[in-house]
């Protein structure tokens, strides 16, 4: 399970950075922009979805029934309000990625408001992904018996199968 966590924590840094350069994309052609931006909307509209839930509905429940301290319940519980705030960045930045897909000639009134929003976007998750290195991955690590991370991979395994 840890390896699956450690491999999405790649992954969104890898599509953020990438959504951050397609704010500052000047110099690209129309087909490098239109397939970036392609790339970029199917990941924060297809996988990262799976992966809030899988940490808000699969991995969350079973460490709020394990003993641990107020402020790591407050750390949790900051961290689920953090998907919110994420998802709401991507409310804004998805429709942009997505005329800039179907219409990369229009980058040029799209950039500032591409570059501005992926800003944002960096910002919200690299605060995320330190605080789920710093509190969440331990406490998995010392919290979960080796059955329930084992029972939890298959869980998320499946669940993403059933998504794609
Ligand atoms: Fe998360």
């Amino acid at each position: 399970m840890l390896q699956l966590l450690l491999a999405s924590q790649q992954r969104i840094r890898h599509f953020t950075a990438l959504a951050l350069r397609l704010g500052h994309a000047q110099g690209a052609t129309p087909a490098e922009l239109s397939g970036t931006a392609a790339r970029v909307a199917r990941y924060f509209t297809q996988r990262l979805p799976q992966h809030f839930e899988a940490e808000d509905f699969a991995l969350l429940p079973r460490l709020f029934t394990t003993t641990i301290s107020t402020e790591m319940m407050r750390h949790l519980w900051g961290m689920k309000l953090q998907h919110e705030a994420i998802e709401q960045a991507l409310s804004k930045l998805v429709p942009l990625w997505l005329t800039l897909r179907d219409s990369p000639e229009r980058y040029g009134e799209l950039a500032e408001s591409l570059a501005r929003g992926s800003q944002q976007l960096m910002l919200l998750m690299e605060v995320h992904l330190h605080l789920e290195e710093q509190y969440l991955f331990p406490l998995v690590r010392t919290c979960l018996p080796p059955e329930a991370l084992e029972e939890l991979a298959t869980e998320v395994l499946r669940g993403r199968d059933l998504l794609n």
